[in-house]
């Protein structure tokens, strides 16, 4: 972005494509830190003189217009902290769009409605994808790739629409992919991987990667209970992935071999049931051993075990990565060992990265200061994908 700034912008329409899909609670935004992310980028344009196109998805509507995801909660969010008023087009490539882009003044910024409120934006169909991005790349003269956390998407607006119009990446973007360069290429060890969340299934290709990569991996959130049934105990009513079992099996015996230390859970918080996330009563949980899981029980947070085993793995990390929660945070009883992990990261005196998604809007939520980290990414699938050394089609599109 800084080729094209020294290029010059003034009077030029950019189309910046933003990752504005942030957390929403009856029409509220909860976290926004993806919007803040993009505002050195939309600034820097809208100072340079530029008519500032931002575009993004919210959600996964069903390629049509759906009030429950719409981004004017974001675009008004986007104007306040830019301390100015954005315009909001109504549709994405429509007479709205193309009206509130013909009315911009240099240095004004608009936000133009979800992209995927149109089927094109996300088809598997090339010529589909094709059509919306001739109509989106009709609006700008430039393109500013931003949007770290779609980067792993081939969408209309990610891959194809770069294509059409001289392309620059913007500052978010750069920012991410140095960071996470540096856990690729030549990563500080010990390098500890914390990953949690609910599915095991959407991290085995990482935790594949990372059995080559990582010294230490420390494993929580609903994924822990597939790991525990591997190691042949019982998981009473834990989210269990059955269908996993065999690779998980075979992650546990290969970071045996290659001297990855594996940690799982010594202890649990365990319940009835799965406690109700808008009233928030108390649930009184139980604590037990993590081979020691009633079988009438749901295990719904670390213990307090492992939260200081886990915070002693941390604290001579020169490199921690972590993803994803280590249990149901979003209800007080239940928030102990995402703070525990968080309070590992911002005491070790290593490089540490939070990775988007689930496990950034839980150190905000949970009141931890952000610059206590060393980078907390807006990327959660993105970062994941980009550990695993897949080609993102995001950055593959910028980088010709
Ligand atoms: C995310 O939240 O990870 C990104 O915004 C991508 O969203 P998606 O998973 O709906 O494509």
């Amino acid at each position: 972005i800084d080729e094209l700034l020294a290029e010059g912008v003034d009077g030029k329409r950019v189309f910046v494509r933003a990752d504005l899909n942030v957390p929403l609670a009856d029409g509220r935004i909860t976290d926004d830190g993806r919007i803040r992310a993009v505002l050195p980028t939309v600034k820097a344009l809208a100072d340079a003189g530029a008519k500032v196109i931002v575009a993004s998805h919210l959600g996964r509507p069903k390629g049509a217009p759906d009030p429950a995801f719409s981004l004017l909660p974001a675009a008004e969010r986007l104007g306040e902290l830019l301390g100015t008023p954005v315009a909001f087009a109504e549709d994405t490539v429509g007479p709205a769009a193309q009206a509130t882009v013909d009315g911009l003044r240099p240095g004004q910024v608009a936000v133009i409605e979800n992209l995927r409120f149109n089927p094109g934006e996300t088809s598997k169909d090339d010529g589909a994808r094709g059509e919306f991005a001739d109509r989106l790349a009709a609006l700008a003269d430039v393109y500013v790739g931003d949007g770290f956390g779609a980067v792993h998407r081939q969408h209309a607006s990610v891959y194809d629409l770069p294509a059409r119009l001289p392309h620059y990446a913007g500052y978010l973007i750069a920012t991410e992919v140095g960071v996470l360069q540096k856990l690729t290429d030549d990563v500080k060890r010990p390098y500890a991987v914390v990953l949690g969340g609910a599915k095991v299934s959407d991290k085995l290709a990482v935790i594949d990667q990372l059995l080559g990569k990582a010294d230490r991996l420390l494993i929580g959130g609903g994924m822990a209970y597939t790991f525990l049934k591997a190691k042949g105990y019982e998981v009473g009513i834990s989210l269990l992935q059955e269908d996993q079992l065999p690779a998980v099996t075979e992650y546990i015996e290969r970071a045996e071999k290659q001297g990855v230390e594996l940690l799982l859970p010594v202890d649990v918080l365990v319940a009835p049931a799965f406690p109700d996330l808008k009233e928030k009563a108390p649930t009184h949980p139980d604590t037990v051993a993590a081979d020691a899981i009633p079988a009438d029980r749901l295990g719904l947070d670390i213990g307090p075990e492992t939260c200081n085993l886990y915070a002693s793995k941390l604290a001579d990390a020169a490199t921690v990565f972590w993803n994803g929660p280590m249990g149901v945070f979003e209800h007080p009883d239940y928030a102990e060992g995402t703070k525990a992990v968080a309070q590992a990261l911002v005491d070790t005196p290593g490089f540490t990265v939070v990775g988007g998604g689930d496990s950034a809007a839980a150190v905000r939520t949970l009141g931890f200061d952000e610059s206590a980290f060393g980078h907390i990414s807006t990327g959660g699938g993105a970062s994941l994908e980009y550990l695993e050394g897949k080609t993102l089609p995001g950055l593959a599109a910028l980088e010709d």
